[in-house]
């Protein structure tokens, strides 16, 4: 499928792993619009494991548990199709998912044509129980071909976690986003360990293929599947930052029933929005020293996206110079820069941009380009 921006939508796994059923879907969804997720961009609502029963068919096609989901794939994609919502759902490349559910290993094909037949838009493909014989890159072909043929556009949500050099054959497999790390937890340790593993893969995302990050663990305050912790407010400010900043896809893990104004404000904050999708996908760069990283990217409209992070226990400088990223003094030009938290409006002087930041916070501009008077 051809993306040219990193997705963004709703995934049940961080809160609710194997509770899952239509209901809670539907509900997912229409919060999703209600809330003004829909408008602020969000429109997958995706399906992760244990959706099925544990046995296929007669007919050897995966089936949906009935308990679960009583009206069947078709009906539930019709339902969110009709709310103007892109449907995705979940396989794994293994000999079965990563919650031992039936997997699509030598499957590829009829399973492919199951989501097809359902209206399934998206599929996230994991990488557990891979058998000894098969290498990854072969089964994730096996499936990129099988939703090539399939007879629908279904984006390849590829799910390896990086594990055995994924960056090297990913795009060999037709995937149109892949994971680059292991799994979040709603934890500080965990965000500062995704952003930082990322820094050595932002060569190998952007169009074609994003680096997708993980399912974001906002709203969670350490409630459900993956909430082990919880982050503060300042934590979870900087975890949407990282992720605007290094353009990975945006694919929201929190219960959406009872999302709080915070996590709305945060999920909905557009200049960041507009830093993640924007549609040049240049790669983000790094200066910066340990702890205190600054990543900078060069935007469509001719703006720079600017980030400075403290991932550090104790309070840390984050700075850099105009000219580091390309605006020498002799360039008769500076940056206007728009703070995304506040809107705040500043024009850069003496070539210097930064701050002290305390613990764990953030800060990102929109720089645009200006006369330096
Ligand atoms: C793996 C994936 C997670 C989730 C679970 C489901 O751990 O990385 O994102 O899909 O499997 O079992």
């Amino acid at each position: 499928m051809k993306i040219n921006k990193p997705p963004m939508g709703w995934n049940s796994w961080n809160t609710f792993a194997e509770n899952i059923d239509e209901q809670l879907i539907l509900d997912s969804a229409d919060a999703l619009i209600e809330k003004g997720l829909l408008d602020a961009g969000y429109n997958y609502v995706v399906i992760d494991d244990c959706w099925a029963l544990r046995e296929r068919g007669k007919d050897g096609k995966i089936v949906p548990d009935p308990k679960k989901f009583p009206n069947g794939m078709r009906s539930l994609a019709d339902k969110l199709h009709a709310k103007g919502l892109k449907f995705g759902m979940y396989s794994c490349s293994g000999l079965m998912t990563c919650a031992q559910y039936p997997s699509s290993l030598d499957r590829e094909w009829i399973d492919a044509q199951s989501f097809a037949e359902w209206g399934v838009d998206f599929l996230k493909y994991d990488y557990c129980y891979r058998p000894a014989n098969r290498k990854g890159e072969e089964s994730y072909r096996a499936m990129g071909l099988a939703l090539a043929n399939s007879g629908r556009d279904i984006l390849f949500s590829a799910c390896s976690w990086g594990a055995d050099k994924t960056h090297e054959w990913i795009r060999t497999t037709g995937a149109d986003m892949w994971r680059s790390t292991g799994d979040i937890f709603d934890n500080w340790n965990s965000i500062k360990s995704l952003i930082e593993q990322q820094f050595d893969r932002l060569p190998f995302g952007g169009k074609g293929c994003f680096n997708d990050m993980d399912m974001l663990v906002i709203g969670m305050h350490g409630k459900g599947h993956v909430g082990l912790g919880g982050c503060t407010e300042t934590e979870y400010k900087t975890h949407f930052a990282a992720w605007c900043m290094l353009q990975s896809p945006l694919m929201i893990g929190c219960d959406l029933r009872s999302a709080d104004d915070f996590t709305l404000s945060l999920l909905k904050n557009s200049v960041l929005i507009g830093i993640d999708q924007d549609e040049k996908c240049a790669q983000t760069y790094r200066l910066g020293g340990d702890e205190a990283p600054v990543l900078v990217r060069a935007l469509e409209n001719g703006d720079v996206a600017i980030g400075l992070f403290n991932l550090a226990d104790g309070e840390k400088h984050a700075w850099l110079t105009l000219n580091d990223i390309g605006i020498g003094v002799n360039s008769g030009k500076t940056l206007e820069l728009t703070d995304c938290w506040t809107g705040e409006k500043s024009i850069v002087k003496n070539g210097y941009v930064g701050s002290r930041l305390a613990p764990h916070s953030s800060i990102v501009y929109r720089g645009k380009i200006v006369d330096a008077k």
